[in-house]
């Protein structure tokens, strides 16, 4: 009876324990599995902007501290973006051609603004501190004056850093056979060499008269593109006449 006493205790104990040390197997192996999992999940979002930085141990915390500083740095760029979106604003083919233009009665600013139109970029008038009277006769006698003296008449305001253009629209009536003087103030203010110098007028009945010569004097290191002569506004074949031309030149690509 004792023997059989004591083979039941074993078998008793073997029914229990057996059971229990399963349990208790898979136990240690389910407390690594959740681990494993957290450790996968913790560093995942890691890798991509921190494992460089993070990749010592201890990164799981510390990598989730740092994957909000991974975040603003990304956003940290967009103003980048934002800055390259208005550096792109500032070319906006716009960036590098200025159209420049005096203009008393209207015409040639018609012409400078259907140029505008066809190729964009930025528009500069040139405006004098003296005035020119309205009346036809008495804006000659003075047109003439200056001529004879020479004269550079004072410019208000002034182009913000022209070396951002490299093409330069011209524009000016024609007075007594060229440039009003004012433009010879403008053309020695600026140093134009290696622009694209384009000149364009409006006239009465001499086209360019000497203007052509007078630009290539003061802009000896330009290239000077050949220009577009207008009587007066231009009439309505302005537009087409523009285009023609910008084609001509190369400034707009032929269809
Ligand atoms: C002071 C003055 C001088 C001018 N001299 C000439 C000239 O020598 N030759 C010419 O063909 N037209 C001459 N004109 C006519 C202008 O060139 C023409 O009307 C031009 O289209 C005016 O342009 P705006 O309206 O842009 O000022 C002169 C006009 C003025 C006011």
């Amino acid at each position: 009876m004792k023997k059989t006493g004591f083979w039941r205790l074993i078998v008793v104990v073997l029914i229990v324990c057996l059971p229990l040390s399963l349990f208790a197997g898979c136990g240690s192996g389910g407390a690594g599995g959740p681990g494993g999992e957290g450790d996968a999940a913790g560093p995942a979002p890691v890798p991509d902007g921190l494992q460089s930085e993070d990749a010592e141990p201890g990164s799981g915390p510390s990598s989730n501290d740092d994957a909000p500083a991974g975040g603003p740095s990304g956003n940290g760029d967009a103003p980048a973006g934002d800055d390259n979106g208005s550096a792109l604003a500032g070319e906006d083919n716009a960036g590098k051609t200025l159209i420049v233009y005096f203009s008393h009665t209207g015409n040639t600013e018609r012409v400078a603004k259907q140029i505008h139109e066809a190729v964009g970029g930025d528009m500069f008038q040139i405006m004098t501190d003296n005035v020119y009277p309205e009346d036809y006769d008495a804006c000659v006698e003075q047109a003439k004056q200056e001529k004879k003296d020479g004269f550079r008449p004072v410019l208000k305001g002034g182009v913000e850093n022209m070396d951002q253009y490299d093409v330069v629209f011209i524009g000016y009536p024609i007075w007594i056979s060229t440039m009003p003087m004012a433009l010879f103030t403008f053309l020695e203010t600026y140093d134009m060499s290696g622009k694209t110098v384009i000149p364009f007028c409006t006239y009465g009945g001499s086209r360019f008269g000497d203007s052509i010569k007078d630009i290539k004097k003061l802009c000896p290191d330009s290239d000077i593109l050949d220009g577009l002569a207008i009587k007066r506004d231009g009439g309505d074949s302005l537009a087409a006449d523009v285009e023609k031309w910008l084609r001509k030149i190369g400034l707009v690509e032929a269809n």
